[in-house]
């Protein structure tokens, strides 16, 4: 049993409290970007006081900002559990950095119209769209992985069925940002590894919920956003150190001749945002345990704070789930069997019977409780769900300072308008 408090945790966030008019928020668009706590405010603000330099000067602001750099890297290391910080790279955010590095994909790889490429039909578009234009200037060849939209699972012949030895990517989400579903991403990473395809795994979905672990995976790439996890909006980025040195980087020539990582980084990056990335690791390994009581930060810390976390909304989404399957008229578009929670994210989309899920967006938010309706660029999930042409589906994304009392309202309005 782990010592996590909400009422602590919701302590930490400013915005929690915010009322207008009276009115309590109920932050349930998670998914789409979480709220940030006071130390990773804190972490910004004094990067700005203190730290506010461009990289390689004698000058101590040069100097803090470069330990800033190294720190954050180290730290984004251990959330990953990747081997090195070498192999952790930051840019703008997750698409940014997708679109970037498919380019450089592309040329270092040779695609070409005798290639093939697997994307997911359960992905964001920001895992898709890149590789459909190294498709479309290549002429490659995509080979989709399709999930059974009753399941809202891919079977475990899925990849079998499109996999050859002409596959140069394999791209597939960790979790999704519409089913809620956490993918075996490891087992398909291993396979396609072993027929030669490069793998690229997008987490923005899972870091926010699970630890994530790199080695584990098995993955060349993995990326998410630090926005979703408590953080700003950073991307951050693992590649495995030994493909990255063989690769080619549109970039600038001065940072080409730094190698990797920084020869896949473009242009001065934030220190600000570097900073409260920081702050939001810190946040989380706040929560967890390590046997060595003086570290900050650590990977045990990482896990031990994420585990914890998980815990308290695990208790959420059975909450939710639960309340939403017996409500008439309303159909949970993810895994609901109970003793499968472990295999999805708390981010539930649905759709109710005969209503428009903007419009129900819409009278959740006359109450201040904040919903995402629509396709959430989810383009391929929701066109092989068939919900494209009647507005998509409602989201209710949960994070760990959301409620057992919140998660209660939502019902309680969800089965006033239903
Ligand atoms: C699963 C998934 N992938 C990618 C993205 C895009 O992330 P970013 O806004 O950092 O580009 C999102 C954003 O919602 C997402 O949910």
């Amino acid at each position: 049993m782990s010592g996590f408090s909400v009422e602590v945790a919701r302590a930490q966030f400013p915005s929690l409290s915010i009322k207008d008019e009276g009115k309590s928020r109920i932050y349930l668009d998670n998914p789409a970007g979480t709220q940030v706590p006071q130390r990773v405010i804190d972490r910004a603000c004094q990067a700005m006081i203190s730290q506010n330099a461009n990289l390689g000067g004698a000058f101590i602001t040069s100097r803090l900002a470069q330990e800033l750099v190294d720190q954050t890297r180290i730290a984004a290391a251990q959330f990953y559990n990747a081997p090195s910080p070498s192999e952790i790279m930051f840019g703008a955010n997750m698409t940014t950095m997708t679109l970037a590095m498919s380019r450089n994909l592309q040329k270092s790889l040779k695609i070409s119209k005798d290639d093939e490429i697997v994307l997911s039909r359960m992905d964001h578009d920001a895992n898709v769209a890149p590789w459909l234009h190294v498709a479309s200037d290549t002429g490659a060849t995509v080979k989709w992985l399709d999930f059974d939209p009753d399941t809202f699972e891919f079977a475990d012949d899925a990849l079998d069925k499109v996999l050859t030895e002409r596959t140069k990517i394999v791209a597939l989400g960790h979790a999704s940002n519409c089913t809620g579903t956490i993918n075996d991403v490891s087992a398909i990473c291993r396979k396609a590894r072993a027929a030669g395809a490069v793998t690229f795994v997008d987490a923005v979905q899972s870091a926010p919920h699970i630890p994530i672990d790199v080695q584990a995976i098995g993955c060349d790439f993995l990326v998410s956003s630090a926005y979703k996890w408590f953080g700003p909006h950073q991307g951050v980025m693992y590649g495995r150190r030994a493909l990255l040195e063989t690769l080619y980087s549109y970039n600038v020539r001065p940072a080409l001749e730094y190698g990797p990582p920084a020869a896949f980084e473009s242009g001065t990056a934030a220190r600000e945002t570097l900073a409260a990335t920081l702050g939001a690791i810190e946040y989380i390994a706040s929560h967890g345990e390590d046997q060595n009581h003086g570290v900050q930060v650590s990977r045990m810390r990482i896990v031990s704070g994420m585990n914890a976390l998980q815990e308290h909304e695990m208790t959420l989404t059975r909450q939710l789930i639960g309340g939403l399957t017996s409500i008439k008229g309303v159909k949970v578009r993810g895994i609901t069997s109970a003793n499968a929670m472990h295999r999805r994210v708390p981010t539930v989309s649905i759709t109710v019977e005969g209503k428009n899920p903007a419009d129900l967006a819409e009278a959740f938010a006359k109450d201040n409780i904040f919903l995402w309706s629509g396709h959430n660029y989810a383009l391929e999930p929701i066109n092989r769900m068939n919900l494209m042409d009647k507005g998509g589906v409602l989201r209710i994304g949960l994070a760990h300072y959301n409620t057992v009392d919140e998660v209660e309202t939502v019902l309680e309005r969800l089965e006033g308008l239903a």
